[in-house]
């Protein structure tokens, strides 16, 4: 049985990775892409979704629809000082690329509502575009089959800000209404589960390298400005929090260790905007999602390595870097 999906995303370096395990993982089933504000400027961010059904040779195969340019509230963050512009200076000749004229809070609406209680959604950027969906119409929570965040800490450190990991910064008003709008939430956060479970060190990169094929090849060129910054701030290799997402929805096996618990986002406070505080269920506060706590990170390690070694054929060649 394949699991029907889509992909809510700001789309750079492990945004990539993300599509990539979607597209070859038999299990999975992509119905769209739906691109939100983020790591880097919207348009480059759909150059780069491009670029990564390019490199599947798959392009054309997916819609991608292009959702909110900006956060609700606050102006929008980059993270080009972490990632480049998301996909290492790779480009492709633009002509007859084509987006979906539909936009992707619409988009969500009507897939989920052409098969309710049937799709899940991964969403690794800002919430703003699931936000949006609900609360244009009150019925999608309850229509999405699961919807996994990549997002916050559990009460850990922050990546943006000491308290602040990026996709709730950017838009903390968005995740309070996601959390607060009775989806079935599964939480995938940065600190401790990715920087403990989700970095890939550099033997590990070292050994995808070696794999000498055009999606590890792909890989070394939109993790390297990535790599570069995590091990600038002490982060021994490059991080997958986004693709660790799609992992646990497709394959729950990964999971270790995981606690029904109760999560909300600070929006008020600029020292701490986007802070997820997580209780751990001594507070009386009725539990709003499932936060993973532990993964089997070989595992996870071995699935991407395992997509990676795959061969495929772009579809046009790189236009060279810069
Ligand atoms: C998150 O921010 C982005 O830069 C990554 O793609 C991930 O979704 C980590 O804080
Ligand atoms: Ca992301």
């Amino acid at each position: 049985m394949t699991v029907p999906l889509i992909i809510d995303t700001d789309t750079a370096q492990d945004d990539c990775v993300t599509i990539i395990a979607a597209m070859m993982d038999p299990l999975a089933d992509v119905r769209a892409i739906t691109m939100v504000a983020g790591n880097v400027g919207f348009d480059r961010q759909v150059h780069n979704a491009h670029l990564t059904l390019n490199a599947l040779g798959r392009l054309g195969e997916v819609p991608i629809h292009l959702g909110c340019r900006r956060p609700m509230v606050l102006p929008w963050v980059s993270a080009e000082n972490v990632h480049g512009d998301g996909t290492g200076g790779l480009h492709i000749d633009e002509e007859g690329l084509t987006t979906e004229d539909e936009h992707g809070v619409d988009a969500l609406l009507r897939i989920t509502a052409e098969a309710p209680g049937e799709i899940s959604i991964v969403a690794i950027g800002p919430l703003t575009n699931l936000a949006l969906a609900a609360i244009k119409d009150p019925s999608f929570p309850a229509r999405v089959k699961k919807l996994v965040i990549m997002g916050g800490s559990n009460n850990g450190r922050g990546n943006i800000t000491p308290a602040g990991e990026f996709n709730f910064y950017v838009d903390p008003h968005a995740a309070r209404v996601v959390f607060e709008a009775g989806f079935d939430i599964t939480l995938v956060v940065w600190d401790p589960l990715t920087l403990r479970d989700a970095v890939f060190k550099r033997d590990q990169l070292a050994e995808i390298a070696a794999l000498d094929t055009p999606l590890s090849e792909f890989f070394g060129h939109v993790c390297a400005a990535t790599l570069a910054f995590d091990e600038s701030v002490g982060i021994p290799g490059t991080t997958h929090p986004d693709s660790l997402s799609l992992a646990v929805l497709l394959h729950p096996e990964f999971v270790l260790k995981s606690a029904r618990q109760h999560v909300a986002i600070e929006c008020d406070s600029e020292l701490t905007r986007g802070y997820s505080a997580i209780s751990w269920g001594v507070h009386g506060l009725e539990p709003n999602a499932e936060v993973i706590e532990a993964i089997d990170a070989e595992a996870f390690y071995a699935y991407l390595k395992g997509i990676l070694a795959t061969p495929t054929v772009p579809n046009r060649p790189y236009l060279g870097q810069g």
